[in-house]
């Protein structure tokens, strides 16, 4: 909300739409600020130049002069005036366009009055706080985000994301223990390592341990660590997780998957502070901050009596939900901006941006590996991209392809590529398992299993998430399988 204890912040609305410029006026007028209204960017750059304002919010298509000639002629005028684009879905290319060019950020109609004013709060905090900092690109990475080298950059315009990433910046310095709960590839793991990197634990150990990965003998042996000779085949003392994140965080990755001994273990841990070697004859102290991280429903696990009650309040002292990437679907364009930039270093390329059939697929697909997915479908084009700009031929997204793969196959220019993905995909033998009548449930689940591992490169997460059980299980699956002989990556 603009002070009420200063002069009002001054601000331009030009939209060609008088229901809009009445709205936004009535929306700002409340919140505290002056409000100047223009009928179209001619109009919006004579009154820009004629007085003094603090911010432009601005709509990208108008009859006489847009939102992007208005743009470049008002940063000639003024050049240090933030400006705020507002654009329709369909526009949205233009929009990081217009960022890129400049402007302090964009939001996409339909818009509640909540994120107008957030965006202004925005522009006015950074104005107050970082003066140096070119409003360009604070609205990329947070000024919060960049604490320290090491500190990820969490992409993001979701206004419940960053409520999330200050929550976590502000409990980073505390020693509170805090569960990140959001599907793979959510972003979780930059989460954790936003809050230890952004706290006084940044300089001792981050360690990540995946509780789904290991069998569970292992995996005790790994957190709690053991002396020589604890049992057959403890040749020297190894050093637990826990005391290597002394001082430091411990990131316990799909706690859920903890078997319950392990969780009574743990408890012990983080009510007592110390924890015992296998075979050690006395407990070690430890300073731990857990950072745990879960793509199940805890309360389920906790009525299917998989996990502790008692131990999800202690690490639920902190809860950061992330929501999955089809609830927040404004992020897309910047983060295929920000990919394409780490995929063009990582690759020599010169990949400018993607076309608007392209951003129009993108923002249709339901994303169900998230970021990630996200992330390896623009790797993926920019590699194989043999223009300036990635066409939907490019990225090969298989949801879009699967479902209606006759008007995308019509869309995509036919390449040679051998990673070009077909219209007919779904029915291709490596997308199937043929079962004969007669083959027993248990050979149809294994034939089952394997093919999927094999669909998703050995990926046992991304596996496990696809057949709708557990990691835990699809493990006990492979020891079967190999103990079969089956060789399995
Ligand atoms: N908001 C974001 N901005 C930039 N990069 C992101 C963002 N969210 C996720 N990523 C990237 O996506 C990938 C997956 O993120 P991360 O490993 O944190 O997800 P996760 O939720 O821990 O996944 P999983 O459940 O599979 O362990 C990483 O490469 C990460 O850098
Ligand atoms: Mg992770």
């Amino acid at each position: 909300m603009a002070s009420a204890s200063t002069t009002p912040k001054k601000v331009l609305v030009i939209d060609d739409e008088d229901h809009m410029r009445l709205a936004l006026r009535e929306t700002l007028s409340r919140a505290g600020y002056d409000v100047v209204t223009a009928f179209d960017g001619a109009n919006g750059l004579n009154k820009l130049t004629a007085d003094s304002f603090d911010a432009v919010i601005t709509d990208l298509r108008m009859p006489v002069m847009g939102g992007m000639e208005f743009l470049t002629k008002a940063q000639a005028a003024k050049p240090t005036i933030p400006i705020v684009l507002m654009t329709a879905y369909a526009t949205v290319n233009t929009a990081v366009d217009a960022m890129k060019a400049g402007a302090f950020d964009y939001i996409m109609k339909p818009f509640s009055p909540e994120v107008i004013e957030s965006t202004l709060e925005r522009i006015f905090q950074y104005q107050s706080a970082a003066v140096s900092q070119p409003a360009a690109t604070s609205s990329e990475e947070t000024a919060k985000n960049a604490l320290h080298d090491k500190s990820p950059a969490i992409i993001t315009k979701n206004q419940r994301m960053q409520d999330l990433i200050n929550l976590a910046t502000d409990v980073a310095s505390s020693s509170a223990n805090v569960l990140v709960n959001g599907e793979s590839g959510t972003g979780k793991e930059l989460f954790a390592r936003l809050i230890h990197y952004g706290g006084d634990r940044r300089n001792k150990n981050f360690v990540a341990v995946n509780c789904a990965a290991l069998p569970d003998n292992l995996l005790e042996s790994e957190l709690f660590g053991y002396e020589k000779g604890a049992f057959t085949g403890a040749a020297s003392r190894k050093i637990g997780k826990f005391e290597l994140a002394d001082g430091g965080t411990l990131l316990l990755d799909e706690i859920t998957e903890m078997p319950v001994h392990l969780q009574a273990k743990l408890l012990r841990v983080l009510q007592e502070g110390e924890v015992d070697r296998l075979g050690g004859s006395r407990p070690i102290e430890v300073d731990v901050r857990i950072v745990a991280t879960t793509n199940r429903d805890m309360q389920e696990s906790i009525r299917e009596k998989e996990f502790r009650e008692d131990l999800f309040y202690r690490l639920n002292v902190i809860p950061l939900p992330i929501p999955p990437l089809r609830r927040r679907k404004e992020d897309i364009p910047m983060l295929v901006e920000h990919f394409i930039a780490k995929y063009n270093r990582k690759n020599r390329k010169n990949v400018s941006g993607v076309t608007r059939e392209g951003m129009d697929a993108l923002m249709a697909h339901e994303w169900h590996g998230n970021v990630r997915e996200l992330e390896n479908i623009i790797e993926r084009a920019v590699v194989i991209c043999r223009s300036e700009t990635l066409t939907p031929g490019n990225l090969f997204l298989h949801g879009t392809l699967l479902d209606n793969p006759a008007p995308q196959a019509s869309q995509s220019p036919v390449t040679s590529d051998a990673t070009a993905p077909s219209a007919t995909e779904g029915e291709s033998p490596e997308n199937s398992v043929f079962v004969e009548v007669g083959t027993s449930v248990h050979e149809m689940e294994k034939r089952l299993i394997l093919q999927t591992l094999e669909k998703c490169s050995g990926n046992r997460k991304q596996a496990a998430e696809m057949l709708g059980i557990t990691s835990r299980t699809l493990l006990n699956k492979i020891k079967e399988y190999r103990e079969l002989g089956i060789h399995i990556e």
